[in-house]
């Protein structure tokens, strides 16, 4: 049975950790590395859109020596002609020896899991959960921060529908000594089962508010993100909840020092540009530690030791 990674619990903290140090030491050492998946091929299956995961995991592969094939849209697969999303994974795991898979439908790879020969990576499900970007969210605080534990990490945004902050949310329940401010409309609250299950069950306190300005000065990191139109069921409702929260250099004034700024990306205008020239700003280092966390998953996966 092959090993999948659907949820980021299926990872072990120790694991998580031992990714971070494989991440870092690729940093560190590329040319170590740029032949460990010769021969080794990846499928990226994308019915939804990306730029980031599908790139980030291409380019990954390809650093690693090894090729990529797979699709970008489900239009231009069997799944277009009736074929079940199970049949189209069943089909592409006799081609590759590892696949990274995103739908918008929730539980997707999970259940195409079921008929893969080889592992399967959830590259993200519908409004569910996005494993792949929490460990490139994990590298990026553990590079900021020097830690996993010990911080006040503020999640500011489409909490409810936003599949990077159940997954992130749920991964650092784990470590210790976290302190999480939930911040989002009414509307847009963080779903009860992700409550329940990451912070109640481990009796971690948190904060909910409407207002990132009441919290900003007690944050060590600010995880924003972007209202997610492609969830929504009435366009008046996205219309009217889109810019609740605009991040800009003003807002920023109250903010600690040695702030860190993560967002998962795309931003639509949930941060000012004007943002980026800020040094608290960590977004544009996470996607570039999306790559590396993406590599030393796939070496693990693959069960290769360099
Ligand atoms: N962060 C992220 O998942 O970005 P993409 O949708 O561009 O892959």
């Amino acid at each position: 049975m092959p090993r999948n990674i659907i949820d980021v619990t299926d990872l072990t903290v120790e694991e998580i950790d031992g990714l971070i140090a494989t991440a870092e030491d690729i940093l560190q050492n590329p040319a170590k590395y740029q032949d460990a998946c010769a021969h080794k091929q990846l499928a990226t299956l994308f019915f939804e859109p990306s730029t980031r995961t599908r790139l980030s995991f291409e380019s990954a592969m390809l650093a690693l020596g090894g090729s990529v094939l797979g699709f970008s849209e489900a239009a231009s697969s069997s799944t277009a002609k009736g074929e079940t999303v199970g049949d189209t994974v069943h089909t592409v795991s006799c081609y590759a020896d590892i696949i990274a898979m995103r739908h918008p439908k929730e539980g997707a790879p999970f259940a195409a899991a079921q008929f893969s020969e080889v592992p399967i990576i959830n590259a993200g499900d519908g409004g569910h959960n996005h494993p792949t970007q929490t460990l490139t969210d994990l590298l990026t605080i553990h590079r900021e921060k020097g830690r996993l534990s010990g911080f006040t990490i503020g999640f500011c945004g489409d909490l409810k529908f936003g599949r990077t902050v159940h997954s992130l949310v749920n991964a650092l329940s784990r470590y210790k000594d976290i302190r999480f401010v939930l911040v989002s409309p009414a509307e847009l609250k963080l779903p009860r089962y992700v409550k329940e299950e990451a912070l109640k069950k481990r009796g971690i306190p948190y904060r909910q508010t409407d207002s990132l300005d009441a919290v900003m000065s007690d944050l060590d990191i600010l995880y924003m993100t972007r209202v997610q139109k492609e969830r929504f069921f009435n366009e008046e409702d996205y219309l009217r909840l889109k810019d609740s929260y605009i991040l800009t250099p003003e807002k920023l004034e109250d903010a600690k020092p040695d702030l860190s700024i993560l967002h998962p990306l795309p931003r639509v205008n949930e941060i000012a540009v004007a943002v980026d020239k800020d040094p608290r700003a960590a977004y544009w280092k996470q996607v570039k530690n999306g790559k590396f966390i993406r590599m030393a998953l796939i070496l693990k996966l693959l069960d290769i030791r360099v």
